[in-house]
């Protein structure tokens, strides 16, 4: 038996999670069994999504039991195989957990593939949060050249993505970011062609300005105050891909207007298309027509990326709390082992 390391919910939280909401916790490693593989994680992926697995409110997914482990999905290396796709020393990606090490069937795992990319960009730039963004832009958003393409969490896996696919498909590409640093990261760095700071009082009025020709395709990532600057701008039939609404996740950003009779009737009237998703509609079809097309880019530093790196298995629930409300800078990763 191995002894490892894992964190599991100690309770669910009420608003913003604190650290008492987790418990790390030490555990025998159970044998693989026929088909099953066991592996030590390298790199564990801290996701907003994961807000909402710590919470029973009625959601697209089962929330995490009270004593569970956390979900996540996690870069690790095979340190047994009882399963013929692998054998040890093979690095794969997999739903595993907030876990040091796991037990796992193997075809639930997949080999690792960046195209000559470093390997923690299959958890971003070339993973899910890549993989959300080109999906959303190439089923709802479908930019075409000259429009503009807004999005906010612009300096995040997702939002980095859509701005420069965007500037790829000819349109042009408007960040929202939040704080100085991160807005010259968006425009200096990812080549954004404006970016607007969220903190700053002047919001809707700098991003009206950045926006002279109104807003096409609003790839929401956000909700919360953002939403109330962008409807206003929203062209008639411009689309709306709705990603994510992590101002929402904390049970706060939009408590305190009901603004729903102004969007409805900006639907209405302009035409617009508003279309929620969740990434796995599309990943089965599509996942691999995004590497082959993306991974070359990535890898060639055509299409740029940043990752914010934690160290240590303990310090993920700080980590993750903090990117809630903006505390990471690129995509937030948590090395567990080296
Ligand atoms: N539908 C899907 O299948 C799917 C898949 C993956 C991700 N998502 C969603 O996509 C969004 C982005 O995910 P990500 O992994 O790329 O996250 P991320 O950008 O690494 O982290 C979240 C960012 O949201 C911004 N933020 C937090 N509170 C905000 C607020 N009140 N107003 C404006 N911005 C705020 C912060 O950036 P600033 O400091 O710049 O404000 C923060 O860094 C999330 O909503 C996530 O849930 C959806």
């Amino acid at each position: 038996m191995t002894s490892a390391r894992r964190i599991a919910l100690a309770s669910r939280p009420t608003g913003q999670p604190a650290r008492e909401n987790f418990r790390i916790e030490e555990f025998d490693l159970p044998e693989a069994q026929e088909g099953q593989v066991t592996v030590r994680a390298l790199y564990l992926s801290l996701d907003p999504y994961m807000r909402g697995r710590m919470s029973d409110a009625k959601s697209y997914a089962a929330p995490v039991p009270v004593g569970g482990l956390m979900e996540g999905e996690a870069i690790s290396e095979v340190v047994k195989s009882r399963h013929t796709g692998f054998v040890p020393g093979d690095v794969v990606r997999g739903r595993t957990g907030w876990s040091s090490h796991a037990v796992i069937d193997g075809d639930q795992l997949r080999r690792v593939e960046t195209h000559g990319a470093p390997v923690t960009t299959s958890l971003g730039a070339l993973g899910m949060p890549g993989f959300t963004a080109w999906s959303g832009l190439k089923f709802i958003g479908q930019p075409k050249s000259g429009e503009t393409v807004a999005v906010a969490a612009a300096s995040g896996p997702v939002g980095s993505m859509v701005g420069q696919l965007a500037k790829l498909a000819g349109a042009r590409a408007v960040g929202i970011a939040g704080g100085a640093e991160k807005c010259a990261y968006v425009k200096d760095e990812l080549g954004f062609d404006a970016v607007v700071d969220h903190r700053s009082e002047k919001f809707a009025s700098d991003l009206k300005t950045a926006c002279p020709e109104g807003i096409d395709v609003y790839f929401e990532n956000v909700g919360g105050e953002v939403w109330n600057g962008v409807l206003p701008l929203l062209n008639p039939f411009a689309r709306v891909p709705v990603c994510g609404l992590v101002a929402h996740y904390n049970g706060s950003g939009s408590a305190d207007t009901d603004r729903l009779p102004a969007t409805m009737s900006a639907i209405l009237q302009r035409s617009l298309l508003v279309r929620g998703f969740i990434q796995t509609e599309f990943a089965a079809d599509h996942f691999d027509e995004f590497l082959k097309e993306i991974g070359p880019r990535v890898a060639s530093g055509e299409v740029r990326f940043r990752e914010d790196i934690v160290e240590g298995l303990e310090n993920a629930p700080e980590a993750f709390i903090g990117m809630l409300t903006g505390g990471n800078f690129g995509k937030l990763i948590v090395k567990i082992a080296g």
